[in-house]
């Protein structure tokens, strides 16, 4: 595996590549989630590149983008076992040239749900994103599906701009208790890491009340009370969308559906997600 450092390195390389080239980008703290989008961009393409790069434009409070956990080695290891062809690893101001001002957003999706609550967070991602699909000209980048707004932004950012690139979304990947898996979970205190099982557990009970074509302001609550009895957890946000269009469903589900949960548990800012599918066409 070859690392690149800087643009340049990271072009020549590409430069030099026929067929296809699959990214999978990262903000490092690897886990079995990221390995399985790796798998996938094997599968799918001649030549794999994953990117770590904590990118500083989408954290707005700077404690936790201190706290986000960096784990170089461990990631490297991984990366090399799984045959990736190239780590491109630059640091923050190969990223943000001096002088740097130049954004793209999602005028809409980024305003919405996770967005209202964290402010900036999808403008940091979708300018980041396009960095490294100019930097790394990728056939194919591939992005795990619980972060569930950040791929509907994505779609849309690629979409818009016209960008030559297949998005591919990849299913949650979740530890055999049902916790989603995320570079954050290593935070967690043992008792907090018990307690986040509610996230899923939230989910399952939700989606068990879809199967029954209970109303949305019914699932509504349930996710709100199974989370609220859980006193080390705090519910921050809780959206169902339609997949689709990414507007709020009202009344009932007509359509295949996401929901979208963000706790804080033991601290720890934590999210996760569910596609549900209306009763009628089950
Ligand atoms: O999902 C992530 O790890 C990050 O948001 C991403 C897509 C690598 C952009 O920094």
């Amino acid at each position: 595996m070859q690392t690149c450092e800087t643009v340049g390195a990271m072009r020549a390389l590409r430069r030099g590549w026929t067929g296809t080239v699959a990214l999978v980008p990262t903000m490092g703290a690897l886990h079995a989630g990221h390995m399985a989008l790796v798998a996938e961009a094997r599968r799918r393409a001649d030549h794999v590149v994953a990117s770590i790069f904590v990118n500083p434009t989408q954290f707005g409070d700077p404690r936790d983008l201190d706290a986000y956990p960096r784990t170089l080695d461990a990631d490297r290891a991984m990366l090399e076992a799984r045959g990736v062809d190239a780590l491109f690893l630059p640091s923050v101001s190969e990223m943000y040239p001096e002088g740097d001002e130049t954004i793209v957003e999602a005028t809409r999706l980024s305003g919405l749900f996770h967005g209202a609550v964290r402010p900036g967070h999808f403008r940091g991602v979708a300018t980041v994103v396009t960095k490294l699909l100019n930097i790394v000209q990728p056939t194919h980048a591939l992005f795990g599906e619980k972060d569930y707004q950040q791929l509907a932004v994505i779609r849309r950012m690629v979409r818009d701009l016209h960008l030559p690139v297949e998005i591919v979304g990849h299913p949650t990947m979740r530890e055999p208790d049902g916790l989603a898996m995320s570079s954050r979970n290593i935070r967690l205190s043992p008792e907090a890491r018990q307690a986040a099982l509610v996230l899923s557990r939230a989910l399952d009970r939700a989606e068990a009340l879809a199967a029954d074509g209970a109303a949305v302001e019914r699932i509504a609550e349930e996710i709100r009370e199974t989370i609220g009895a859980e006193p080390r957890a705090m519910l921050r946000g809780l959206d169902i969308v339609d997949a689709e269009s990414f507007l709020p469903v009202v009344r009932y589900l007509t359509k295949r559906a996401g929901i979208m949960i963000s706790a804080e548990v033991g601290g720890v800012l934590l999210i996760d997600q569910r596609e549900i599918e209306p009763k009628e066409t089950r």
